[in-house]
């Protein structure tokens, strides 16, 4: 068996729940929006306190989705809080399961540091479709996405620590790749250089378009080096309920996120700093790019994302895929899934078969271990 050690998903949802700050604020909104006989879906639902919270704002039924290890914690804590009629846990990710009832209600805390970026509006949108009543309300109901250009020199050690000596040695292609990643950085107020600016809304209720864009012009407050573009979210949970994680943060689950530059720039007070954004909603690839004193530097998901080209081309639409070997030991491995044969045959029966695919027996038991879990 694989098994995942309880350390990391105790550590980040004690972080999550120690975050009153994040938690009071879905209480609250949960009270201003689940009425009494509704029926809520929990897109995300950690350790179901969320759920449980629509359970004493007087929900009927509430389905807890969530596809992590973590679901075996929720249901214990639901087990534990003598919720299980109402309750139903649903093991999964969100765009793979079906519900037995529409929701009237959707809550899902999936933000990420800069809003999107877990998938939140490609899940909110799916959910929408199949699993909610048609005017269902959505807890947060619009997320803000909020830049401003930051000087950190704390936050840049990631790019900066990749020089062309380092140890002797060039480390410069990690500088290109650091470069080109969105990174989480805790960010001061003071190591702001120009008074943020909001890029777009994210409407979860009445949806839009799959693409953000803006085009901000920030002029500096102070002298001071340019090192990237810092970012976070203001969303409004219900109304009159926002939550943000905008420096000074008080929401501490969160840091704020960090579009590098490939190199600093030095800048006056009042430097136009111009910035161009684009990303794509599920937030899996971002586009910047930052100009000041002349210089302009261009940053991307997709160069940060140590992709091959090969790779791109494997899924590439027009192409027409053949099975590998280790395509074709898999299939074998499925036909010999008929009930009779026992794992511990499973195994040496591929090394026979593939001797070269497979040198070792662990090799073997892996492919078999993957198999299994999740097939049979
Ligand atoms: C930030 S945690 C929040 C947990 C809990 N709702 C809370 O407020 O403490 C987000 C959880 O959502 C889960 N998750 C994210 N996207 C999901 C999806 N589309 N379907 C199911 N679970 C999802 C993750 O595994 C994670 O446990």
């Amino acid at each position: 068996v694989s098994i995942t050690l309880a350390g990391d998903i105790v550590a980040l949802h004690t972080s999550m729940l120690a975050d009153t700050v994040r938690t009071d604020a879905f209480r609250r909104a949960i009270d201003a929006t689940v009425r009494r006989g509704d029926v809520v879906c929990d897109l995300g639902a950690g350790t179901g306190i969320l759920a449980l919270f629509a359970v004493s704002a007087g929900a009927r039924r509430v389905f807890a989705v969530e596809e992590g290890p973590v679901a075996a914690i929720a249901r214990e804590v639901i087990a534990a809080n003598d919720a299980e009629g109402i309750v139903e846990l649903v093991v999964g990710r969100s765009s793979s399961v079906d519900l037995p009832e529409r929701a009237d209600v959707l809550i899902s805390e999936t933000l990420w540091n800069l809003g999107v970026g877990e998938g939140i509006v490609h899940s909110v949108r799916d959910a929408q479709r199949r699993l909610l009543v048609s005017d269902a309300r959505v807890v947060p109901q619009q997320i803000d996405l909020v830049l401003a250009p930051v000087e950190s020199p704390k936050a840049y050690r990631i790019v900066q620590t990749w020089t062309a000596d380092l140890y002797g040695l060039d480390f410069t292609p990690l500088r290109q790749v650091a470069s080109n990643v969105v990174h989480a950085a805790v960010l001061g107020e003071d190591e702001l250089l120009a008074d943020p600016a909001r890029v777009g809304t994210v409407d979860l209720v009445n949806g839009g378009d799959d693409r953000l864009h803006a085009t901000l012009r920030f002029e500096a407050r102070r002298t001071g080096v340019l090192r990237g573009i810092g970012g976070w979210f203001d969303a409004v949970l219900a109304p009159g309920v926002r939550l943000s994680n905008a420096p000074p943060n008080e929401a501490r689950s969160w840091a704020q996120s960090f579009l590098p530059l490939s190199e600093p720039v030095q800048i006056e007070e009042n430097d136009t700093i111009d910035v161009g954004i684009t990303l794509s909603l599920e937030g899996e690839q971002w586009l910047w790019s930052v100009k000041a004193r002349g210089v302009e530097h261009r940053g991307s998901t997709l160069g940060g994302s140590l992709l091959s080209l090969a790779e791109l081309r494997r899924t590439a639409p027009t192409r027409r895929p053949v099975l590998s070997d280790r395509g074709n030991a898999v299939v074998q491995l499925l036909e010999w899934l008929d009930g009779d044969t026992p794992v511990s045959d499973l195994g040496p029966r591929l090394r026979e078969l593939y001797p070269r695919l497979f040198p070792s027996d662990e090799a073997a038991e892996s492919l078999v271990r993957e198999v299994l879990e999740r097939f049979t």
